[in-house]
């Protein structure tokens, strides 16, 4: 399999793991590297020993790159994605594909004409813990899912982001910055939704960032900081959600899934943690064993009889893993196969997310007119940082 050419946009405060992650796949070698500021790209290029550091319309239109990634922020994630489709490149971005449906549909219409490849993160779901879970859902292990829940709710980024400005804008917000890894996970493994219903607030209209490089900046909040809604998929599943920026620590599960015949439970133990991480530990209980099942003959109830089992992780990809879809899209650029993390998925995603919104707006159901494939399950126990020989 060949080396695809990479150039990297947007040289922030996430690419540094893309920088060493992407050094790992012999299938990707990224060539250049480019900043609205330069002196970041720059220093970045030094630190990781890229050969050049150079303005965007230049990597753009380099020869010898094949893949752009963008790392910008999410305003910026269409003109990216568009320019370099123009180009003749394929292209890879950061969450989400795009800050609304027009950008999304001209990405994925260009990207069409132009017969590219284009790639969204978020790829955690091609993490160990998530496809574990897809893998125990497709064996039977809990019937037919029927309900799942998705909640990420803390008081906001601005404590640790050192410019978190954005993620108070159109495009983030906690839906479209964390609710885009919980509908990733649920389309990725449930399939797709059909219609969401929506409730969104802003609850806080001005925040302060105490995080060092800004501290002590006010940011004017320009989008909901707080949503919650129904998402109604396609196979009859029904999910609840919750993404706030607004609550402080709440004791919710991250993500449960239910089936007729059992539960799945993605524990968490880090207040960050969730399907926006690659691992992560699994539980699951089998509805013949619950408790439940004797409660009104056996009053006081007796202690539980039988625990939630811990079902080990048996996929890879369980560290810090952001690239993988890249690297995936790498493989599928030349087996011409579909990639996993693809642009007809982050458009569902997007519409689901716009939907929550639109709804909140209408007091309506919102209707999705987009769908998608689910993507292909990965194979258990792969070494990482290789997908096919
Ligand atoms: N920070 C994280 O932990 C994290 C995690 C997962 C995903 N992401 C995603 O990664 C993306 C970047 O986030 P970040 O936290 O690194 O933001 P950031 O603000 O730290 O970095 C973004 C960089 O992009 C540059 N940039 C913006 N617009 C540009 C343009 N038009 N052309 C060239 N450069 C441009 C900025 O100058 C900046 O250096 C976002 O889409 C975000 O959702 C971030």
């Amino acid at each position: 399999m060949k080396t695809l050419k990479v150039g990297l946009v947007g040289c922030g405060n996430i690419c540094d793991i893309y920088f060493q992650n992407c050094q790992k796949w012999s299938v990707l070698d990224i060539v250049a590297c480019a900043d609205l500021i330069s002196a970041r790209a720059e220093a970045k290029a030094k630190e990781y020993d890229i050969p050049k550091a150079c303005s965007v319309d230049e990597l753009i239109n380099d020869p010898a790159i094949d893949i752009v990634l963008n790392l910008t922020t999410p305003q910026s994630h269409a003109k990216i994605y568009l320019a370099a489709l123009e180009a003749g490149k394929h292209a890879y971005s950061e969450k989400p594909l795009a800050i609304d449906l027009e950008d999304g549909k001209k990405i994925i219409r260009l990207a069409n004409q132009k017969k590219r490849f284009v790639g969204c993160a978020p790829d955690t779901f091609l993490g160990g813990r998530l496809q574990t879970c897809r893998k125990l859902i497709d064996d039977g292990w809990i019937g037919e899912p029927v309900a799942a829940t998705a909640f990420c709710a803390f008081h906001g980024h601005e404590v640790w982001h050192p410019d978190p400005a954005f993620l108070y804008q159109k495009g983030a917000g906690p839906m479209f910055d964390m609710g885009v890894y919980y509908m990733t996970a649920l389309i990725s493994i449930l399939g797709p939704v059909k219609q969401v219903f929506g409730g969104a607030r802003t609850f806080f209209k001005e925040r302060t960032v105490t995080s060092q490089a800004k501290y002590g900046e006010k940011v004017k909040v320009g989008t909901e900081t707080h949503i919650t809604g129904v998402m109604d998929f396609a196979s009859g599943a029904l999910g609840t959600v919750m993404m706030s920026f607004d609550v402080w620590d709440p004791h919710l599960p991250r993500i449960e899934i239910y089936g007729r015949e059992g539960t799945i439970y993605m524990h968490e133990d880090d207040p960050y943690g969730g399907p926006n991480v690659f691992g992560g530990k699994i539980y699951f209980r089998r509805g013949k064993d619950s408790d439940w099942l004797g409660y009104p003959s056996q009053i006081p109830r007796k202690p539980k009889m039988t625990a939630w089992d811990e079902i080990p992780v048996i996929h890879g990809y369980n560290g810090n893993s952001r690239g993988v879809g890249l690297g995936d899209m790498a493989y599928a650029i030349q087996t011409g196969r579909s990639n996993r993390a693809s642009g007809e998925m982050a458009f569902h995603v997007l519409e689901t997310m716009v939907g929550f919104m639109e709804s909140a707006k209408s007091e309506k159901y919102y209707k999705l007119t987009s769908t998608c494939a689910k993507p292909e399950p990965l194979t258990p126990n792969l070494p990482d940082f290789v997908l096919e020989k």
